[in-house]
């Protein structure tokens, strides 16, 4: 085993700035360099690198040159882009599906296919390739109908409409603004989750699940975002139900991962809904979620490093140990998020929290006085022996910052807490 791993993490957010965080506690780890990552990054002794997560070619040439062992890519941008298969074409080490098995975050239609072909319990759709065929296929669903563009639009490419006018323009804004495919899906009830499974081949491990919260505003009202905040564990989730969850629907998809020979190596994040009929998947994704990986890696007790290692050099992947942390994080936007973010709006200098913390996203400029460079800034966590008091730590916090630019949900984590008037 090598004790003086040098390790590159690709993207820039609050996702990346905890995966880095995770990778550097390792006492296997000497070295963690996040491309082109964030100022905030400093915070955690993590050594940023000015390379764009989308200049492939420069970040491949980098690893080369830096004798990194492995690079962990975050964004699903970079996924789809093929990064996995140029790092693997050149013998450098990367934790990331292929560019093929992307797909399956990449396009909703490839993924729905994916799953009828491996009985993988989903809603019922179809998908159109114009505003005409889709309008009239609107007959074949019932009212709301869940509208969805093909490809990656970072959470934000879903409507739930609620009748036929609404549907109508939604489906006709959609081509007009560019999409060659859009599904129509049947609406599905009951409580969302996200499962992040840890992937290498015909090997899995599940890490601890979370929740998000996707609409931007409070009580679950307005579009939806990348995502507001999130919370683990999930009391309010039923062991007998997280095991259907691993029985219907993560092995089923494992095993059609392998019979479709997808070589996958990296996280699978299965977005799941808890309807009546049981588990029922609402999409994949091609790697962690932002702002789940920020609340879901410090409950882990294993060496986070070390599960990535094995999973990178196919060896045999640790089942997952959870500790019994409560951990709660509410994500801090500029205004108007998620449609017209204000840019480059003034943060200053985010004081200490006695028991929170920071994950920084899109800021810049210096610690001691910090911008906004974006829509999801920064993220408060805190770490309680209960959900209760860690959402009452994180608020108090956020209670004594003045940012005039910004704005945050004010309920996150009340789902677990027996507020069901958010679903
Ligand atoms: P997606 O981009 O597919 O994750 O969708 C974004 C959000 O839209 C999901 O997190 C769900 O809250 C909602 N959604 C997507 N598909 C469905 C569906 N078939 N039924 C109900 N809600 C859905
Ligand atoms: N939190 C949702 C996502 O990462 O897609």
């Amino acid at each position: 085993m090598k004790d003086d791993l040098v390790l590159l993490v690709v993207g820039s957010g609050g996702r990346e700035f905890a995966v880095a965080k995770k990778l550097k506690e390792s006492p296997h780890v000497k070295t963690v360099y996040c491309a082109p990552g964030n100022v905030g990054m400093q915070t955690i002794g993590v050594e940023t690198v000015p390379i764009e997560e989308t200049d492939l070619d420069g970040l491949l040439d980098f690893a080369k040159s830096h004798n990194v062992d492995w690079t962990f890519v975050g964004p699903e941008n970079v996924l789809c882009a093929g990064i996995t298969d140029k790092f693997n074409k050149a013998g450098q080490k990367i934790f990331g599906p292929n560019q093929r098995a992307a797909q399956l975050e990449g396009s909703k239609d490839y993924a729905l296919r994916f799953m009828s072909k491996y009985d993988i319990p989903t809603a019922r759709y179809e998908t159109y390739t114009s505003a005409e065929t889709c309008i009239a296929g609107l007959k074949d669903f019932e009212y709301p109908v869940v509208i969805k563009e093909d490809g990656l639009a970072g959470g934000k490419g879903v409507t739930i409409a609620q009748n036929q006018d609404v549907a109508e323009e939604t489906i006709r804004e959609m081509f007009a603004g560019g999409q060659i495919a859009v599904v129509l899906e049947e609406c599905l009830v009951g409580p969302e989750y996200s499962m992040f499974v840890v992937v290498s081949e015909d090997q899995f491990t599940i890490l601890p699940m979370a929740q998000d919260h996707k609409r931007v505003g409070d009580g679950d009202k307005g579009p939806n975002t990348g995502g507001m905040g999130s919370y683990s564990p999930l009391p309010q989730l039923k062991k007998a139900d997280r095991q259907r969850m691993i029985d219907e629907i993560v092995k089923p998809t494992m095993n059609g991962l392998v019979q479709g020979i997808y070589h996958y190596c990296g996280v699978l994040y299965i977005g799941l809904m808890m309807t009546e009929s049981g588990p029922k998947v609402i999409e994949y994704n091609v790697r962690l979620g932002d702002p789940e990986t920020q609340v879901v890696l410090p409950r882990i007790k294993n060496d986070f490093a070390m599960v990535i290692d094995a999973a990178v050099n196919h060896e045999k992947l640790p089942e997952i140990e959870e500790n019994d942390n409560c951990v709660l994080g509410v994500v801090v936007c500029s205004k108007g998020y998620p449609t017209h973010p204000a840019p480059n709006v003034k943060i200053g200098k985010l004081p200490e929290g006695a028991n929170t913390y920071i994950d920084y996203a899109n800021v810049k400029g210096d610690l001691e006085n910090l911008t906004g460079d974006g829509g999801r800034l920064f993220m408060v966590i805190s770490e309680a022996d209960n959900l209760v008091q860690a959402q009452d730590n994180v608020y108090s916090y956020l209670s004594k910052l003045d940012l005039l630019d910004c704005f945050y949900r004010h309920d996150i984590g009340n789902r677990a807490l027996g507020d069901f008037n958010i679903i």
